[in-house]
């Protein structure tokens, strides 16, 4: 947890050894309930709360009990966003009266090609996270990273 003007940045460790898929414990859950209290906040962890688009996606989100230990926790706090990555895709749905979402990657992007796990080498990109210091005016933006692709307008 990091204290920043206007707002409290809280992260998650999701991981299961040896698995893709993600999960939260009780007291993982019970301490964020305690870190969100009173505080806006943007919440991050590794593996999507949100579906990722496809059966074989959507198995790599955290697991159906994190995810509704972590919906009961959310709703009851004023976050930002739940933002994630592990996908490589850029998505955003609504999660437990706030945002969901998951970053780009900065390497290579997924994607379901005529139903088959795909990937290509896209242009690297991250998501960023901002807020003014009163913690208003949240903002994610997609960014991209290579300094060769922008081109200064005339
Ligand atoms: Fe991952």
């Amino acid at each position: 947890m990091i204290d920043l003007p206007g707002g409290r940045l809280v992260v998650l460790d999701s991981s299961r050894l040896g698995r893709e898929d993600g999960a939260l414990d009780e007291s993982q859950t019970a301490w964020l309930d305690q870190q969100l209290a009173g505080h806006r906040s943007l919440v991050v962890m590794h593996h999507p709360c949100i579906r990722v688009g496809g059966a074989s996606f959507d198995n790599i989100r955290l697991d159906e009990d994190s995810l509704r230990r972590l919906a009961a926790v959310v709703e009851r706090h004023d976050v930002f966003a739940v933002s994630a990555g592990h996908a490589h895709m850029s998505c955003f749905a609504a999660f437990a009266g706030t945002q969901g979402m998951i970053a780009p990657s900065s390497a290579y992007e997924f994607g379901l090609v005529d139903g088959a796990f795909s990937y290509q080498l896209g242009e690297p990109q991250y998501l960023e996270h901002s807020w003014s210091s009163d913690g208003s005016s949240y903002l994610a933006r997609v960014i991209t990273v290579e300094p060769a692709l922008w081109r200064t307008m005339p």
